[in-house]
């Protein structure tokens, strides 16, 4: 069996990181990305890392063709469908870009894995099927899917709903959805990491953001929640430890003889505050974090966190890395960016 995996959108946040995850592995990644979110800079980094080049083809999954192309060249093991657009605010300005480019593009994907039979797929899902969690904070995969906030959000359930029946009309093929939670951090070396376009929307970016001197001050979205200090709860996850949950996500569908689909959460399991988070990030890089208290955040989910055991039962993997790890990470990402 060949080991060439198609990833779709590699050249962004995740994506670069489960790149360098695949190769650890024996797998040869083959990314398409037309780049309309990634910032070249990832190659430099992704050469210095792995020690050389990765194969690269700057195309848009939304043309057909020319994804076509790739599929008759390379004759794929499997795939990972990272390629979308990803920001919550803008998704309401700009709803039919995202319908237009996370539906389409995962359609075409789905086509071509049929038509070329590629058995095993693995989609880019997120916590936020699951809304804000009646009752419990902590989700497991049975707990029931929520409609969404946004119309990003509803790409991501959609996707899970077109997933689902493509898979009874090709019940041979063996497909999984991954419910990211939040994912922070880079890689250790500090060559590859997330590239915020504008103001970040995400905490942890702004929090690094903030320390370097390029925002004035974090605002605290909400401090009169229902939780242990006010504000919200998230499980954060380390972008490597999500990473290796794609591989070990490839290997377990590539192990099986029967078609399925399973959706598995990818968190550490246990849910942090944002207080905490300013409170760690001070403590780990020594650096004051010049922070108010601000109102909530519209559309905001009060606390969620994973219950991650079906990843380790049925993949073998779990999050190895802690929040202090991430923070980290992320914080010498920043300084590296700095240098750029
Ligand atoms: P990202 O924006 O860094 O990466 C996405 C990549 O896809 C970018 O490199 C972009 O250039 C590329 N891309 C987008 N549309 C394309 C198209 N039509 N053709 C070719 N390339 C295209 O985002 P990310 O944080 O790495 O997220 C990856 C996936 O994970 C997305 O599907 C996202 O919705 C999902 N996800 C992300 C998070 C998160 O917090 N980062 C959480 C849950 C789910
Ligand atoms: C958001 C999206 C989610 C998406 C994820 C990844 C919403 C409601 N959810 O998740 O669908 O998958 O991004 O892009 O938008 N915070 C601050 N100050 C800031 C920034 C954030 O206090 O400047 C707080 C937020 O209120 C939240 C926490 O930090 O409590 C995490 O926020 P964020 O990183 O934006 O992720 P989510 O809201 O969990």
């Amino acid at each position: 069996m060949n080991k060439y995996i198609l990833v779709t959108g590699g050249a962004g946040y995740i994506g670069s990181h489960t790149v360098v995850a695949l190769q650890k592995q024996g797998f040869i990644p083959v990314i398409a990305d037309d780049f309309r979110n990634a910032n070249p800079v990832v190659l430099e980094g992704l050469r210095h890392i792995l020690g050389h080049e990765t194969i690269v083809h700057r195309v848009d999954i939304c043309d057909k063709p020319a994804m076509e192309a790739l599929f008759e060249k390379y004759a794929f093991t499997g795939v990972i469908h990272f390629a979308a657009y990803k920001a919550v605010g803008e998704s309401v300005q700009k709803p039919l870009a995202y319908y237009q480019n996370n539906l389409v593009g995962l359609l075409n994907i789905l086509a071509l894995i049929e038509a070329f039979e590629v058995q095993n797929f693995v989609f880019s899902s997120s916590c936020t099927v699951y809304g804000e969690p009646q009752g419990a904070k902590e989700v497991s995969e049975a707990t029931p899917k929520q409609l969404p906030e946004s119309p990003y959000g509803y790409t991501k359930w959609m996707g899970e709903q077109i997933i689902a029946d493509f898979h009874r009309s090709a019940p041979q093929l063996k497909l999984m959805n991954l419910r990211y939670f939040n994912p922070v951090g880079a890689h250790p070396s500090a060559r590859i990491g997330e590239f915020p376009i504008g103001k970040p929307n995400n905490l942890l970016p702004f929090v690094t953001q903030t320390a370097i001197g390029k925002q004035a001050h974090l605002t605290v979205f909400g401090n009169d929640y229902p939780t242990r200090d006010g504000s919200c709860i998230r499980d954060y996850i380390h972008v490597m430890d999500l990473a290796e949950a794609h591989v070990a996500a490839l290997t377990y569908l590539m192990n099986q003889n029967e078609g399925l689909l399973e959706a598995v959460n990818i968190g550490t399991g246990e849910g942090t505050s944002v207080l905490e988070i300013v409170k760690a990030f001070e403590r780990i890089t020594g650096q004051p974090l010049p922070h108010v208290l601000g109102p909530r955040r519209a559309g905001d989910v009060i606390e969620i966190y994973a219950n991650a055991t079906k990843g380790q039962e049925l993949l073998g993997w779990k999050a190895r890395l802690s929040i202090d790890d991430a923070i980290k990470d992320a914080w010498a990402w920043e300084n590296y960016l700095a240098t750029l």
